[in-house]
C-alpha cells in the first residue's frame, strides 16, 4: 500500500534558491516516515516536493531532457563529503542558471545500508533519472545494482569504491572518486622529507621515529590503503619506524582526540609522528595535545589527507605539518557532469572533467591527490 503524503507548515531547505515546505510522508499509523535522514548538507537541496511530484521537481519523462538527480550519501556530517555535497550543488546551480531542467534530491543513510537501500528504491519511484551513491557498505552494492538496472537508472558511485567486480555487473554503473594508494604514497613522502629536513625531530635520537596511526573506517578502502602506503613509503625511503599505537576514530575529530589522548597518555612525549587518515582525525590529535597542555615545541608532526577547509587552516597556522589534498572540487565537477551527461543522454565523450583527468575504462574518473605544505594550503583557500 502507497503511503500518504502530509505537508506540515515549516521552512525546511532550499530547492535551487527557492525556500520550500517539507512534505513528509506518513506510515499507516499516521506516524512520519524516516524524515530525519533528509540531509542537512549545507545548500543541500532537503526532500521538498521530492514525494509529491517526482525527484525534486515535476516526474520528469524520459528523454524529455529534464535531468533528477537522487544524491544518497552514507553520513551527512562527514566532513569531506559534505564539503564536496557544496561543491556538487554550486555545479547543479551553474548548469540551471544556463536554463537546464535540473534538480536534486539529497538523503542521508544515516550510516545504515538498509535505509540507504530503501532511499535509492524511493528516490527511482519518484522520478530520479540519475543516482549518486556514497555507499554506507562498499561491500554491499548488490540490491542497489538490481533497483536500477530493474529501472533502467544508471548509478554514479562515489568515494567509497565498490569492488571491481560489482561495478561490471552493469554497463550504467560508474565510479568517481580517487587513488587511495597515491593519497598515503603522498602521505609517505610528506613525511619522509619532513624528517629528512628536520633530524632533529627524532627526539630522543634513537634513530627512529616513534609513530601512532589514526585510521578511518574498519574495512575501508582509503584507510587500509593510506596506511600501508604511507607507511611502506617511509621505511622504503630510508626512515626507521618504530609503531607505538594505533586507533580506529572513524574519520572523526572527537573520536580521533579522545584516542590520541589515551595514546598521549600511554606514551608521554614519546610520539614523535600521528599518521592520520584524514584531517579531521589530525584535527582530534591537534586538539587532543592543546586539551593536554602539552607546549607545541614538543608536538610530534601530524599530518592529515583532504585539505578539508579546517584542516589547510591548520596548516597554515603550523599545528599540522602537512595534508594531501583530496579533489573534493573536481571529484564534484565530474560527478555532476557525468550525471548531467547520462541523465540527459549526452554523449560521455566530451564531459567537461577537470584538466588532465579522462574516464577510465568507460568507467572510472580518478582525481589525482596533491601534497600540501603551508604555502600551498594559502593557495587552495583562497580558491
Ligand atoms: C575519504 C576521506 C575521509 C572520509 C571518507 C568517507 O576519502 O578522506 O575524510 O570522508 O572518505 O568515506
Amino acid at each position: 500500500m502507497r503511503k500518504r503524503v502530509i505537508q506540515i507548515g515549516k521552512k525546511t531547505g532550499y530547492v535551487h534558491g527557492k525556500v520550500q515546505m517539507m512534505r513528509i510522508k506518513v506510515n499507516k499509523s499516521g506516524r512520519p516516515a524516516r524524515m530525519r535522514r533528509v540531509a542537512a548538507v549545507p545548500a543541500a537541496v532537503l526532500a521538498a516536493a521530492v514525494f509529491v511530484s517526482g525527484c525534486g521537481g515535476t516526474s520528469p519523462q524520459r528523454g524529455d531532457g529534464s535531468v533528477r538527480i537522487g544524491v544518497s550519501l552514507y553520513d551527512q556530517y562527514d566532513t569531506f563529503i559534505s564539503e564536496l555535497m557544496a561543491s556538487f550543488n554550486g555545479y547543479v546551480d551553474n548548469r540551471k542558471s544556463e536554463g537546464v531542467d535540473i534538480a536534486t534530491i539529497v538523503q542521508d543513510a544515516s550510516k545504515s545500508q538498509p535505509a540507504q537501500n530503501e532511499d535509492v528504491a524511493e528516490m527511482i519511484e519518484n522520478g530520479c533519472n540519475v543516482l549518486c551513491v556514497n555507499l554506507v557498505d562498499r561491500t554491499a552494492p548488490t540490491e542497489i545494482i538490481d533497483t536500477a538496472r530493474k529501472n533502467d537508472i544508471p548509478v554514479i558511485f562515489f568515494n567509497r569504491e565498490l569492488v571491481e567486480e560489482d561495478l561490471m555487473q552493469w554497463d550504467k554503473l560508474y565510479y568517481v572518486g580517487a587513488d587511495a594508494f597515491q593519497s598515503g604514497t603522498l602521505q609517505g613522502e610528506m613525511a619522509t622529507e619532513y624528517f629528512k629536513e628536520h633530524p632533529e625531530e627524532d627526539r630522543n635520537g634513537d634513530g627512529s621515529i616513534q609513530y601512532v596511526v589514526l585510521e578511518g573506517e574498519a574495512g575501508h578502502q582509503d584507510a587500509i590503503i593510506r596506511t600501508e602506503y604511507s607507511v611502506d613509503t617511509m621505511i622504503s625511503n630510508g626512515i626507521l619506524l618504530d609503531k607505538v599505537g594505533y586507533a580506529i576514530a572513524n574519520w572523526n575529530r572527537a573520536q580521533a582526540r579522545s584516542k590520541m589522548e589515551q595514546l598521549i597518555d600511554g606514551n608521554g612525549s614519546g610520539i614523535e609522528l600521528v599518521l592520520a587518515n584524514n584531517d579531521d582525525m589530525a584535527l582530534g590529535a591537534i586538539d587532543a595535545y592543546q586539551g593536554r597542555g602539552i607546549p607545541t615545541e614538543e608536538w610530534p608532526a601530524i599530518f592529515g589527507i583532504d585539505g578539508t577547509d579546517t584542516g589547510l587552516e591548520a596548516v597554515i597556522a603550523g599545528t599540522m605539518t602537512g595534508t594531501i589534498y583530496n579533489d573534493k572540487d573536481g571529484q564534484a565537477r565530474a560527478m555532476e557532469a557525468l550525471a548531467y551527461a547520462l541523465a540527459s543522454g549526452s554523449s560521455l565523450d566530451n564531459l567537461q572533467l577537470p584538466d588532465g583527468v579522462a574516464m577510465q575504462d568507460n568507467k572510472y574518473i580518478r582525481l589525482p591527490y596533491e601534497k600540501v605544505d603551508m604555502e600551498k594550503a594559502k593557495d587552495y583557500l583562497s580558491k
